[in-house]
């Protein structure tokens, strides 16, 4: 049994957004961190997908996703994900390979303030697939109560 399934159990059961730490291994010839599906993040990866070359001031995101849950990391500079429940917001400032986001679905993200040349990961739980977005702040918030 891994020793990080207490940690993610944990994580399962909130189901709540929340800053997840990554296997760190340190080495004079450079730092090496990993993620395996369901045992440093709760959920089994079926995509990946990077932002890079973000010019300043832009922002991505800005919806939600009916089912899908995320895990970003920003692999190089950093960035702010604005995550909202719905009733209320809360900002993670990423910067650092070696943690990363966990999104559950039903959460209105939006990421902002990249650095230049930051580079963002984002793992996902589902492929692709628009009728997964909400991108309408006031239909998410109806769906959230219901
Ligand atoms: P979107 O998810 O809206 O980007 P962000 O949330 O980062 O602002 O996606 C932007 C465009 O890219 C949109 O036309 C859909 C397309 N896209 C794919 O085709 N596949 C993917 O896996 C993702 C994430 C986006």
């Amino acid at each position: 049994m891994s020793p990080n399934t207490e940690y993610i159990a944990t994580i399962m059961n909130s189901k709540e957004p929340q800053i997840i730490q990554l296997p760190k291994i340190p080495d004079r010839r450079g730092n090496l961190s990993f993620i395996e599906s369901g045992n440093h993040i709760p959920f089994d990866i079926e995509r990946c997908h990077w932002i890079y070359d973000v010019p300043g001031g832009e922002k991505r995101g800005g919806h939600a996703y009916r089912t899908t849950e995320e895990f970003i990391v920003a692999l190089s500079g950093s960035f702010d994900v604005v995550v909202n429940d719905s009733k209320e917001e809360k900002t993670y400032h990423l910067n650092r390979s070696y943690y990363g986001l966990y999104i559950p679905a039903m959460n209105w993200r939006t990421m902002e303030n990249f650095s230049t040349n930051s580079l963002a990961l984002v793992l996902s739980s589902t492929k692709y697939d628009a009728d997964d977005y909400l991108r309408e702040f006031e239909k998410f918030k109806y769906l959230k109560i219901e």
